[in-house]
């Protein structure tokens, strides 16, 4: 079948999936503290799910990343990986892997590593216990924590992603980076972006921390040289050659990407998020349960890829906040 490719000649290779809108965290720049979530009847099955990307593979995606809200308190999670597993072993897709938020690793690691995921993202901002309790609203840094190690003891490569808060994580610039050194791992720093209706106050201007400020800052302390390495998403690294590790940055607001985007969002209802910056979405649940033929849901497919954007408008210069999305990012899986 033929790859998928949108208007702007971008190949569509890498989908992200969201297989829960839940969480068991409430990050202030993720959700608001009392979401009302989907009633369970809404979301698509853990087989729909199958079907959906099993059709997505088939159009040329080559890499899949389950996301949430926290795709790991989603019910039968691991029958889903394990289905997804068998497109690691025909060879049709490169990775499968996932971002979390590390609650559940502890108990998730080994089963995951056993089914073929080799690599993952965890969100931690703060390495403060109190901090972090702070923006996560009902995290506990603990429980995380322990959740990394035993990914990094059933052999997980972790990435940390951190999203860079002025006057929040400023001051854990250094001590981040050196965690992460110590324990092997890599890191990534993210722009904040505005998503979620109350990220107006939620997100005050003087939060946002451009990372190329940041990166000035981690020039100060060690050599950076760029990396021609890319991860199939948007970071760009740098290694860092007093650690030796590798450090990424992504970077919505001050180097915008989206002209090398490759990617598109699933939600657990069945929606497909053209951009993460737009409001466009294409219901791909009505004709997956219109029909058990593959020919509807293709047809859908590739009429939702043609109305790919060119990217986001997200903006925050001119000291206000454009391009602001209703949507929260645990909608999407961010
Ligand atoms: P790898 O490169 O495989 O490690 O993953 P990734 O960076 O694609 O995935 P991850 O889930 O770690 O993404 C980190 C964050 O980057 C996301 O949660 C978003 O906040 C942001 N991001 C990823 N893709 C896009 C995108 O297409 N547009 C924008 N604006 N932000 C994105
Ligand atoms: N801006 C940037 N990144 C965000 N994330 C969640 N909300 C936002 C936001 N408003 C990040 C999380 C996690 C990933 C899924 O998205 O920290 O790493
Ligand atoms: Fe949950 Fe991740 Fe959103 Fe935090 S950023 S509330 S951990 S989905």
């Amino acid at each position: 079948m033929e790859q998928l490719v949108d208007p702007f000649a971008r190949a569509i290779s890498y989908l992200r999936v969201s297989v829960t809108d839940r969480c068991d965290f409430r990050c202030s720049y993720c959700m608001s503290e009392n979401m009302t979530f989907l009633p369970k009847a809404d979301l698509l099955s853990l087989e729909e799910l199958d079907r959906l990307c099993t059709t997505f593979i088939g159009m040329g995606v080559q890499k899949l990343r389950i996301t949430g809200g926290e795709p790991l308190v989603r019910k039968g999670i691991l029958t889903f990986f394990e289905a997804m597993s068998r497109h690691l072993k025909s060879g049709a897709l490169k990775e499968l892997t996932l971002t979390t938020n590390g609650s559940q690793l502890a108990k998730f690691a080994e089963p995951l590593a056993a089914l073929g995921v080799r690599r993952i993202n965890v969100s931690l901002d703060t390495l403060d216990p109190r901090k972090f309790s702070e923006i996560t609203r009902w995290g506990r840094l603990p429980q995380v924590l322990d959740g990394i190690a035993a990914a990094k003891s059933a052999g997980l490569r972790v990435k940390i992603n951190a999203v860079a808060l002025k006057g929040f994580n400023e001051d854990e610039l250094f001590s981040l980076t050196e965690w992460c050194a110590a324990n092997d791992h890599d890191l990534t720093f993210i722009e904040v972006m505005p998503m979620g209706e109350d990220m107006g106050d939620g997100l005050r201007l003087d939060q946002y921390w451009p990372l190329k400020d940041l990166r000035a800052r981690l020039g100060q302390r060690y050599t950076l040289t760029d990396l021609a390495e890319r991860t199939g998403g948007p970071a760009r690294y740098v290694r860092l050659e007093e650690t030796g590790q590798k450090v990424g940055f992504i970077t919505p607001l001050t180097h915008n990407f989206c002209e090398s985007c490759n990617r598109v969002r699933l939600t657990c209802t069945g929606e497909l998020y053209m951009c993460l910056g737009q409001e466009d979405m294409a219901d791909l649940r009505a004709p997956l349960r219109a029909s058990p033929d593959a020919e509807p849901l293709e047809q859908a497919i590739r009429a939702a890829i043609a109305r790919k954007p060119k990217g986001h408008d997200f903006d925050y210069s001119r000291q206000a906040i454009k391009g602001q999305m209703s949507r929260h990012m645990s909608h999407t899986g961010g």
